[in-house]
């Protein structure tokens, strides 16, 4: 059986990812009480995400890390593994297309490989194998809208927890909580149910809900 699937993100009123104001870390704050077993990113999440290069740093967390990379652009595994907040065997997601050498690479620096799927990595594949090789029941998306589109349209998201940021910062460029080709049909909107709202600080707003009704690829 999957994982429980729940996508964390934090946006903008007008459902951006980018340009949001600091305000201390509260994306990561609001869920410091739950517990998840992993947290999936993607390629361009990991590229992006600063990396401490402190000789002895403390881990603060002991899930796992795992990261969609069918393209083998992450090198910097000795660092990544180092890193507070997840503990020091990370899980790659590769494709049958993914350089030999790149598969080479990760198994060297002893991180472990999933191989699925052929141009992307078959997440439902990726995710019945990552429960059973590793005993992981639960896992947080922390990406942007694209990887989380792709886990959307695949009906392997069962619950969004969405910090709102009070702002509006308008854009045309895809940089949204959900990024996935156009609908043809009303019948593939994910449908969802409010379980919990509260206000926190600085006017932001902590929505949680539950996926009630998945795409029909599900
Ligand atoms: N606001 C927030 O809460 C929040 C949280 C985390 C990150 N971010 C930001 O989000 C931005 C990046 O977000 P992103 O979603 O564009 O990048 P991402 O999280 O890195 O996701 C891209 C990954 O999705 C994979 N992918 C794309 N289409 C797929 C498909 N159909 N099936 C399976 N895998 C697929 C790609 O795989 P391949 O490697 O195989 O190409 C790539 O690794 C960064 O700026 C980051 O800082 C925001």
């Amino acid at each position: 059986m999957r994982p429980n699937v729940i996508y964390h993100v934090e946006c903008s009123l007008d459902g951006r990812i980018d340009w949001l104001k600091p305000n201390g870390f509260l994306y990561y704050r609001v869920i410091q009480d739950k517990k998840y077993d992993a947290m999936i990113s993607g390629s361009n999440t990991i590229l992006a995400a600063p990396m401490s290069q402190d000789e002895h740093i403390v881990k603060l967390l002991d899930q796992y890390l795992i990261v969609v990379d069918g393209q083998g652009k992450i090198r910097n595994w000795d660092l990544i593994k180092r890193q507070p907040h997840w503990n020091s065997t990370p899980i790659v997601l590769c494709t049958k297309r993914t350089p030999e050498s790149y598969i080479r690479h990760v198994n060297a620096e002893q991180v472990h490989c999933i191989v699925a799927g052929d141009e992307h990595v078959d997440l439902r594949a990726a995710l019945g194998e990552i429960a059973e090789k590793f005993d992981i029941k639960t896992i947080r998306i922390d990406s942007g809208g694209v990887l989380a589109g792709a886990f959307l349209r695949e009906g392997l998201v069962d619950e969004v927890s969405l910090l709102l940021s009070p702002q509006l910062t308008g854009g045309t460029s895809p940089k949204t909580i959900f990024v996935a080709d156009d609908l043809d049909s009303v019948k593939d909107v994910v449908v969802l149910e409010l379980k919990e709202t509260r206000v926190v600080e600085g006017g932001h707003v902590w929505l949680q809900y539950r996926i009630v009704q998945r795409t029909t690829q599900s």
